[in-house]
């Protein structure tokens, strides 16, 4: 191991972007689908992996809403979120903030409860015994409508004790964050933390839209903002975070090659870019396969690679003082 690949594993760090629907692996794919009698349209392992090629989000995404359809039960979130932990934890992540799309479930049949109870049980055992503390984001999915989401952060107010924060995802161009600006309201008001994916396919203005209708605290991905300076410098001013996601941009085409992931340029301006891995089951790598695509890519230094890591707890849903002791870690490592 090679002294940058040996200090990505050392580093701790916290993950900001992650679907947890996106960490379905194919192997866990085949035996849900056998054990819940769902039928896929695929014979083999090898096959699902051969049709993970994309040319866009949407074409990434109607998989991603099919292979959820294999989760059923509540111990198939536990399973899926429990495995996505072990892998964060071979990884060193110390703080996970996980997405979920509860309308990708409800829409067929699934309870809010079943989702929530499986993917809690696996954050609460983790927490125990792995030491990984999390904070779990209600994503609404920006193809339906207001009302649809509406509904959801309604389904959602009895476990608020349980869900810290709200995210937008899904297919994000001719869904503007304008949109969702009166359900972001709502769920400020009840004291959720706000983010919103904004500029990975969408242009400058949604993260305008972003950060004015909807005041969201992060930006998800964000590529976009560096093609206007002014946007640039507002996220530069206002210590915005940007979850950046290298090898989900390279796998949906957001970027052409990992050399042109906007990470360098990024922390060059200023901006507190952070290292994720969006669906890692589907773009090929976990957090830490992230920190090396872009490190040899971009020929990151051992600062660079402390400061991406130290963004990602000053970014997190925590309280001063554990971002205080965490980031004293990261300098420590
Ligand atoms: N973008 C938008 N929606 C998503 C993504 C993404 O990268 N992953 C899962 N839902
Ligand atoms: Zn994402």
């Amino acid at each position: 191991m090679d002294s940058r690949t040996a200090l990505i594993a050392r580093l701790p760090k916290a993950e900001l972007h992650l679907h947890i629907e996106g960490s379905l692996e194919p192997e866990m794919l085949f035996a849900l689908a056998e054990r819940n009698d769902v039928t896929i349209p695929f014979k083999s392992v090898d096959e699902v992996r051969a049709a993970y090629d994309f040319s866009n989000l949407q074409d990434f995404l109607d998989i991603y809403y099919k292979g959820m359809g294999v989760l059923l039960a509540e111990q198939d979130f536990f399973d899926l979120t429990w495995a996505y932990l072990e892998r964060a934890s071979a990884d060193n992540v110390r703080h996970v903030e996980i997405f979920f799309d509860p309308q990708g479930h409800t829409e067929r049949g699934v309870a809010f409860e079943t989702v929530l109870g499986g993917i809690n049980r696996a954050l609460a055992k983790g927490e125990a015994e792995l030491g990984i503390t999390n904070r779990l984001i209600l994503c609404f999915l920006r193809h339906l409508s207001e009302d649809e989401a509406f509904a959801t952060l309604e389904q959602a107010r009895p476990y608020l004790d349980r869900i810290h924060g709200v995210g937008l995802d899904s297919s994000e161009l001719g869904h503007p964050p304008s949109k969702f600006a009166r359900v972001f309201s709502a769920a400020r008001a009840l004291g959720l933390h706000v983010t919103a994916h904004a500029g990975e396919e969408g242009p400058p203005e949604y993260v305008y839209e972003a950060l004015d209708l909807l005041k969201v605290e992060r930006i998800d991905h964000g590529n976009r903002a560096l093609e206007d300076k002014v946007l640039t410098q507002r996220i530069v001013d206002e210590g915005l975070t940007l979850t950046v996601c290298p090898l989900s941009n390279l796998k949906l085409c957001v970027i052409p090659e990992i050399a042109q992931s906007p990470v360098r340029r990024m922390l060059d301006a200023g901006i507190k870019a952070t290292i994720n891995s969006d669906d890692p089951a589907y773009f090929g790598g976990y957090v830490n396969a992230n920190y090396q695509a872009v490190a040899d890519a971009l020929d990151l230094s051992d600062a660079d690679l402390r400061s991406l890591a130290r963004n990602s707890f000053a970014g997190a849903f925590l309280p001063e003082a554990d971002k205080t002791r965490l980031i004293a870690e990261v300098d420590a490592a």
